[in-house]
């Protein structure tokens, strides 16, 4: 019997685990359900977090699926699931590896969640969400990559280090696929509305545009046995708040293109209106032709691991 709004979590390692924990705390769904094959650890995280919920008077039940099969009737379902990104490896390096495993938890939601909107977190994560597109057939607005509000946060709390003051009140924009290419966008940064421009020196923006592009590993060069999960983890959960609550605002996602931008069958980071059902509208902000180029490598980027999983016939095998 199914209550209220329910989320899935596959893979309740740290990215994982922390979304489930931020949605507890606040509240805006009835049951999340934690699968991992670690299903003991997944139940002792699961009873934890439904303490805390009780701690702080929020409704929401934490629980564990023993089976994909117990993933049923989710309103939205995060995958984490997946190797995650060790030092000296690039994101792509995790590309076979994760696709297959993408592949495998993505033919389950659709068998089992079928009405569900998938949330990617797993990296290299435009091409992993391109897989779970192909590998769910659900359409482009149920199928969406967690990282554009994670890159422009990275770049918000520079630009906050780097000023010194306007903190809470900056506004970053990052677009493009989340790897060393990304497309930090300073000419539409502001800070309490004041253009980015006027505020810092062209030196100053452009450390803080090549300290977002390696915000990642810059984190993994201080845990050494991981990546980040506290900032992925939130802005995943803003993503599913979003969703849930259907607040049709803008946020940073990748998705599918079909022709905005210029492009088709590659995913991207690109503004986005998310509502109840998912992906609901695709901004296209207009970039000049610097910006259009940055845009376009980072297309190529991922339109190259795509075309490696085609050539390992990865789309094939079943
Ligand atoms: C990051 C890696 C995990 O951006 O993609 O933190």
């Amino acid at each position: 019997m199914k209550h209220g709004k329910r989320v899935g979590i596959v893979g309740a390692g740290n990215v994982g685990a922390t979304v489930a924990y931020s949605l507890a705390m606040l509240g805006s769904c009835h049951e999340i359900i934690l699968r991992d094959n670690k299903i003991d650890v997944a139940k002792g995280k699961a009873l934890d977090m439904s303490q805390a919920a009780s701690a702080v008077r929020s409704h929401t039940v934490v629980k564990v699926a023993e089976t994909m099969e117990d993933l049923v009737n989710c309103d939205v379902i995060v995958v984490t699931a997946g190797s995650p990104r060790l030092p000296g490896m690039s994101r792509d390096d995790l590309l076979m590896i994760n696709a297959k495993i993408t592949k495998e938890v993505v033919q389950g939601i659709a068998k089992y969640s079928p009405d569900a909107i998938i949330i990617m977190v797993s990296n290299p994560l435009d091409a992993m969400t391109y897989v779970a597109l192909k590998e769910s057939g659900f359409d482009r607005s149920r199928v969406l990559g967690m990282a554009g509000i994670l890159d422009s946060s990275r770049m918000s709390a520079f630009i906050q280090e780097k000023l010194g003051y306007g903190g809470g009140q900056i506004r970053a924009s990052v677009m493009g696929g989340h790897g060393d290419d990304m497309v930090p966008l300073p000419r539409y940064s502001t800070v309490a509305g004041v253009p980015l421009t006027d505020v810092l020196s062209d030196e100053e923006i452009s450390e803080i545009v090549d300290r977002t592009r390696h915000g990642g590993a810059e984190i993994v060069g201080h845990l050494k046995t991981g990546s980040a999960y506290y900032a992925p983890a939130k802005s995943t959960a803003i993503m599913v708040e979003a969703i849930l609550k259907d607040t049709k605002q803008i946020h940073p996602c990748a998705v599918f293109l079909e022709g905005e931008y210029g492009f088709t069958n590659v995913v991207s980071g690109v503004p986005v209106m998310l509502g109840a059902n998912g992906a609901e509208k695709i901004i296209e902000v207009t970039l000049n032709d610097k910006e259009k180029v940055m845009f376009q490598n980072s297309c190529s980027s991922v339109q190259n691991l795509i075309n490696t999983l085609n050539t390992h016939n990865f789309f094939e095998e079943k």
